[in-house]
């Protein structure tokens, strides 16, 4: 499966959503999960992220590893989102921060 990780967190751009076959988006206050299990591998949404944010899971940086079993987590208890909206007001001035995961909000 494809994994959103912690540079969505704060940012949230949603282009990800728009170009995803099996809708398999799933949306918290300031981050979204995929869905591993409707994940489809088709690889469209990786280069739609501003934030380059989403990995394949045979590629995660090593310090990703704990987003394999939030994305599963969150994806299971948020609900779907399939079309893009606003980024999050202060998008541009969190992206690239470095470890934001003590920001991701429920
Ligand atoms: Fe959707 Fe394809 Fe991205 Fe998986 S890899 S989340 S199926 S767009
Ligand atoms: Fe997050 Fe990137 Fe999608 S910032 S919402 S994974 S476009």
């Amino acid at each position: 499966a494809f994994i959103v990780t912690d540079n969505c967190i704060r940012c949230k751009y949603t282009d990800c959503v728009e170009v995803c076959p099996v809708d398999c988006f799933y949306e918290g206050p300031n981050f979204l999960a995929i869905n591993p299990d409707e994940c489809i591998d088709c690889a469209l949404c990786e280069p739609e992220c501003p934030a380059n944010a989403i990995f394949s899971e045979d590629e995660l940086p090593e310090d990703q590893e704990v987003f394999v079993e939030l994305n599963r987590d969150l994806s299971l208890i948020w609900p779907n989102i399939t079309e893009k909206k606003e980024a999050l007001a202060d998008a541009t001035q969190w992206d690239g921060v470095e470890d934001k995961l003590e920001h991701l909000e429920r």
